[in-house]
């Protein structure tokens, strides 16, 4: 009885965890903690940009449609935003950067 309840309570836990939507933690390895670092060394300090231009470009690695500053660098930002719907990406946005 007690496993169960404990394995209930984990469930909540994480359905709670995916309910809030992404973690930027997941974006701390390249980007910084605080989204302070030039990711891989070339992408712009997200940090520094605002909402609207966040929402522009991680929307826009999904659909391939921002490519920038690299190029070439582009898949690795589309590897990392593919499985999000937009609505979750727009989120995200609003709660990085200014
Ligand atoms: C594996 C390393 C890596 C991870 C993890 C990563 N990024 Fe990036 N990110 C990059 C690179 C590299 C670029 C620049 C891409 C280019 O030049 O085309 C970039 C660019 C960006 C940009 C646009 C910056 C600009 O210069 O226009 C935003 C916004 C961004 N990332 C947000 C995120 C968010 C949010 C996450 C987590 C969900 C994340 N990144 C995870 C490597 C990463």
């Amino acid at each position: 009885m007690k496993k169960i309840i404990v394995a209930s309570i984990a469930a909540m836990a994480v359905s709670g965890a995916l309910m809030a939507g992404i973690n930027p933690a997941t974006c701390a390895g390249c980007h910084g903690a605080h989204f302070e670092k030039h990711a891989l060394g070339v992408s712009h300090i997200v940090a520094d940009m605002t909402h609207k231009e966040i929402e522009k470009a991680l929307i826009g690695y999904k659909d391939g449609t921002y490519k920038k500053p690299v190029p070439a660098m582009a898949g690795v930002m589309k590897g990392q935003v593919a499985r999000y719907s937009d609505a979750e990406l727009k989120a995200l946005a609003q709660k990085i950067g200014k």
